[in-house]
């Protein structure tokens, strides 16, 4: 894990590998960052004109290394392009936090090999020092716990270890302020990589008890009061959806219940997170060139096992209460079979007419659980349907709900702490392509609008009165592209930080 620290050092003394500096697109070519004003000193003033030699514009993403100027402690400097100059750039704040922890991430992500390196980038306020920090520890991870080297590859492995050391400039270690938002910084990032782990852990070690063992773990760490319920207690208790989809699985299901209060708390929050630790599709099998990345189909609960974790971090004054449905969707004779009928936890049956949409089951009795204490919202967090990537493409999050105002503010709290997200209907004409003849309901629906069928399925199990909103996170949960910003290839940690917002709002009163 990345160590970090806010340093009021001055960059020619400072004892590091690199000096990170900003670099944003004037008008009129690249010009330097507030925050680089020593750097740019010992070069005469001319670094800017230096980076344009180089060939540095300042765009987002960009990234150019040059040797220190003499004097200097460290050896490097390397400028990371901030995007578009913003208009006041003098003003503090102004380049805004999303900017930095995108620069801050590709940075970081650049230095990988390195020891130690010292952020001088535009630090406005206390919220840009933490941005610059959560993007430098996001940025830095890498996953490489099943790479098994030879000696000779380990040597090579060592220049691409990451980042071990991140320094933020420009900050005020005493003030507190400044303080929280750091200390805030690494428990979310912290977390946040703890849950790209979970994605990224094949699923043949990652499967219902594993996961389960993680939570626990973690929870008995943090504070946090947890409950696994087994296939024993899943049968006893009468969840039948979460049992259905874990039915051809050598690995049993789970469901996982952690609860963080807090002495002060007025308002109670439940995450309820898809955790199928692998998704074949069942007997509906997917296809090849469908099933290579569905050990990411448990990003939700990786998501919301991280949030509850955060929270009990920063102390919340809030109780959350965290939902983990885990289960394997596996074809074999025991199998859940298309035509089947399960009775689900609230008691309504379903028709199971594709196995492949299996976790609006598994979530179905897990909201329904959730709904007996009351919450004063749930919002659940799935990789759902393809339907929704068709829709919104792999970088943005789908937002449903029962309640528009409180689709909004998910909406704009996604926003806040960079998360891209966009608000989607639950047309009531499309409840019908669920009747079925058999059942209650069926697990499916019109192909079109699939996204939106999937989260109208759900809102059946949402208990009388109680504020539920879904979170269709199917595309932006795997990276399959190269990295950017300071989001990497494989798991990316999506919703995390948005069910954080939501936590610390709900705590402060501002949300409900
Ligand atoms: N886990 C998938 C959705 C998914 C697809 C997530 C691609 C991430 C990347 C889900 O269980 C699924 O298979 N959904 C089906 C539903 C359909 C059978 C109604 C889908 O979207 O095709
Ligand atoms: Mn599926
Ligand atoms: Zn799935």
């Amino acid at each position: 894990m990345t160590a970090l620290t806010l340093s009021t050092a001055a960059a020619p003394g400072l004892r590091a590998d690199a000096i990170v500096v900003g670099v944003a697109a004037g008008a009129k070519g690249p010009v330097v960052a507030p925050g680089a004003e020593a750097v740019d000193k010992a070069y005469d003033g001319k670094l800017a004109s230096v980076l344009e030699t180089l060939g540095a514009g300042g765009g987002e993403g960009e990234v150019t290394k040059l040797p220190a100027p003499s004097g200097f402690k460290a050896p490097l400097v390397l400028a990371v392009g901030l995007g578009a100059e913003p208009e006041n750039p003098e003003n503090g704040a102004a380049y805004g936090t999303e900017a930095l922890r995108r620069a801050a991430g590709v940075a970081a992500r650049a230095l990988a090999g390195s020891k130690k390196a010292a952020f001088a980038l535009p630090v406005g306020d206390a919220e840009d020092a933490g941005a610059v920090a959560e993007g430098a520890l996001l940025g830095a991870y890498s996953f490489d716990a099943y790479k098994e080297m030879t000696a000779k590859d380990a040597a090579a492995k060592k220049g691409k270890a990451p980042l071990a050391e991140v320094a933020v400039l420009g900050g005020k270690p005493r003030d507190k302020a400044y303080k929280a938002e750091i200390e805030r910084a690494v428990a979310v990032a912290e977390e946040l990589n703890r849950a790209r782990d979970l994605v990224n852990t094949p699923p043949n070690d990652l499967n219902p008890e594993a996961f389960a063992a993680v939570a626990t773990a973690a929870a008995k760490e943090h504070g946090i009061k947890v409950q696994v319920l087994d296939e024993k207690a899943l049968t006893k208790g009468g969840y039948g959806g979460i049992l259905g989809v874990g039915a051809g699985s050598e690995a049993p299901p789970r469901l996982v219940k952690l609860s963080y209060t807090s002495s002060k708390a007025k308002k109670h929050l439940a995450f309820v997170g898809k955790g199928i630790t692998y998704d074949s599709g069942g007997i509906s099998l997917k296809p090849a060139g469908h099933n290579e990345t569905m050990k990411c189909d448990m990003a939700g609960a990786a998501a919301v096992f991280a949030a509850v974790v955060a929270a009990a971090r920063l102390g919340l004054e809030v109780n959350v209460t965290g939902w983990l449905a885990l289960a394997e969707n596996m074809p074999s004779g025991s199998a859940t079979r298309p035509g089947d009928v399960l009775r689900m936890y609230s008691g309504k049956t379903v028709e199971v007419l594709n196995t492949d949409a299996e976790g609006r089951l598994v979530l179905a009795d897990a909201i329904a659980k959730a709904s007996e204490e009351n919450p004063d919202a749930i919002v659940d967090v799935a990789t759902l349907t393809g339907a929704m990537m068709l829709a919104l493409g792999n970088r943005t999050f789908g937002v449903m709900a029962n309640d528009d105002a409180f689709r909004t503010a998910i909406h704009e709290a996604a926003e806040e702490v960079g998360e891209p997200s966009w608000p989607m209907p639950l047309p009531a004409d499309l409840r019908k392509g669920m009747d079925s003849a058999t059942a209650d309901i069926a697990n499916m629906g019109e192909r079109m609008g699939g996204g939106l069928v999937a989260g109208l399925f759900l809102k059946e199990f949402v208990g009388e009165g109680i504020t539920w909103a879904h979170l269709d996170i199917a595309g932006p949960a795997f990276h399959e592209g190269a990295p950017f910003g300071y989001t990497p290839k494989g798991g990316t940690g999506t919703a995390v930080r948005t069910l954080v917002r939501l936590a610390e709002l709900t705590a402060a009163g501002d949300l409900g």
